[in-house]
């Protein structure tokens, strides 16, 4: 069977974002509706028994389903003009985990599965998690169904054209979870050594801010007859940088105006802001500082905002036995912590849940420029193969 470089060369062109660079491969649009086919078609390969369940999760199983299970996985989207990667890396591993254990004449003592989750980065939605936060019942389905893609598209519309009842989404039996391992691409520089394991990850939330102005004429409109919701959406961008600080992140990445013409002035600007710290009374600070800041600047310039959560999720610390069990079945290998959020970060409050990172020799991540060398790639599948072994076995 083919290396987990050789599987995620097999899927290099799907979701190629020409624009952008990179993949642009969103929940259930159609790239990553290709990739589900394509790891239904390679985990049949293998004589994997795949099904879809009512969040969109895919679940291979070696041998029969049943309780309890040691369960490996990740995602197939990205983030738009993302990397090769954020999400595949850790679906093609447990793929080449499966092959390298069956080589090693292992069958597991445990019910064993691969899972693919359903909209990891929220690339489409604005969600993260989507689908392992329907699962553990941390989103309720009715806010998922109204959820709408920049189109227009609802989530519930999504699902249902891709053959899933949107009535059906929401929490799932997580006691078929008896174990989730997460293998990923390491996302800063942390990692010196091929392979490490995760430690926690910082405490994270996505807030939309809607200025609201005057749409005007740019060369009709003097500057004192203005309300240019620009204006306070731009405070808001600098507001953010000034209040990341002490190991705090905030970051303006994505600002959409209305209508959006070089000539005219916006009648309105939304704004979202991504902010992550230690905790959760400091990341809420972080927000507080931005949201005056934008408030103040909205008053000064005549406009209106309004402020929405759409997701948050507290910091996580991985069950530390089992971090510090799998560290030593891989000879002592170092436990970090990352700033990225994970389904096994969501899975974690509800289930034993580790990561196995694997370097990243630039520290680069939602970008085009992502990479893992090949050998670090393969070190991952074999410690993989060797952590599954050692909780199924
Ligand atoms: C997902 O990768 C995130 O950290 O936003
Ligand atoms: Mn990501
Ligand atoms: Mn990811």
């Amino acid at each position: 069977m083919s290396s987990a470089t050789g599987l995620l060369a097999d899927i290099a062109s799907v979701g190629a974002d020409r624009r952008r660079g990179g993949y642009s491969r969103h929940g259930f649009d159609p790239a990553e509706l290709e990739l589900r086919e394509w790891f239904g078609a390679e985990a049949a390969r293998r004589g994997l028994d795949v099904t879809t369940d009512h969040n969109g999760t895919l679940w291979a199983w070696w041998g029969s389903p049943g309780r309890d299970a040691v369960v490996t996985g990740s995602h197939l989207d990205s983030v738009p003009g993302g990397g090769a990667f954020d999400g595949p890396l850790g679906v093609v591993s447990a793929l080449g985990a499966v092959d390298l254990l069956r080589d090693r004449g292992f069958t597991p003592r445990r019910p064993f599965a691969i899972a693919v989750f359903a909209e990891e980065e929220g690339g489409r939605f604005g969600v993260p998690c989507l689908g392992s936060r329907l699962s553990t019942g941390s989103l309720s389905p009715d806010a998922a169904r109204a959820l709408r893609d920049p189109g227009g598209t609802s989530l519930a519309e999504a699902v249902a054209a891709a053959g899933l009842d949107p009535a059906r989404l929401g929490p799932a039996d997580l006691s078929s979870v008896g174990v989730f391992v997460e293998l990923h691409v390491e996302q800063g520089r942390g990692l010196t050594v091929p392979v490490g394991v995760a430690s926690s990850i910082l405490a994270h939330g996505r807030w939309r801010f809607t200025f609201t102005g005057e749409g005007n004429h740019a060369g009709a409109t003097p500057v004192e007859d203005r309300r240019d919701p620009m204006v306070p959406a731009s405070a808001l961008v600098l507001a953010a940088r000034r209040a990341a600080r002490d190991g705090a992140r905030a970051t303006v990445g994505r600002i959409v105006p209305t209508p959006g013409g070089t000539n005219v002035i916006a009648s309105s600007v939304d704004v979202w802001l991504d902010a992550r710290a230690a905790d959760t009374p400091r990341t809420r600070a972080v927000v507080d500082e931005i949201t005056a800041a934008a408030r103040a600047a909205a008053a000064d310039e005549g406009c209106e905002v309004a402020v929405t959560e759409e997701s948050y999720g507290d910091t996580v610390h991985f069950d530390p036995g089992l971090r510090d069990e799998l560290a030593a079945v891989l000879g002592g290998v170092p436990a970090l912590p990352t700033g990225a959020g994970h389904d096994a970060g969501v899975l974690a409050a509800h289930v034993p849940a580790a990561m196995l990172f694997v370097r990243n020799p630039t520290g680069i991540s939602h970008a085009p420029a992502e990479f893992a060398e090949p050998d670090d790639c393969e070190a991952g599948v074999a410690a993989l193969a060797t952590a599954l072994e050692h909780l199924a076995g």
